[in-house]
């Protein structure tokens, strides 16, 4: 019997992890620009659209995502776009841009050059 290897399904149809790292020796870091609230807001919003779980959206803290020099940071998979916000204007148009209709918010891409 030849039995082929299925193919890997994703159990997200989108993942996205937020930075909330913060850096107790006064250093630069996400948490100090506001990342806990981008993360609650995007939460939320995602979950008072009825789009958490299985096939919808994962909402995720990480920690140093190591592009720390374009914080705050969140990062959306599978199309590994980078993203930094300002405010709860920012975290909305990701929701509902890219998160329910899967158009990138090209305005709030982080540019490739930025590191830690
Ligand atoms: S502290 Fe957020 S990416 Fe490093």
């Amino acid at each position: 019997m030849n039995q082929s290897t299925p193919e890997p399904t994703s159990y997200y149809e989108r993942h996205i992890f937020f930075c909330l790292n913060e850096r107790k020796n006064g250093e630069d870091c996400c948490a100090q620009h506001k990342a806990q609230e981008g993360f609650e807001r995007c939460k939320l919003q995602i979950k008072e659209a009825g789009l958490s779980g299985k096939g919808h959206v994962r909402v995720n803290k990480a920690g140093c995502l190591d592009r720390c020099a374009a914080g705050p940071v969140a990062v959306v998979y599978p199309e590994a776009v980078w993203y930094t916000f300002v405010d709860a204007a920012d975290i909305d148009e990701i929701v509902e841009s890219h998160l329910k209709n899967g158009k990138v918010v090209d305005r709030l891409v982080v540019p490739d050059h930025l590191g830690r």
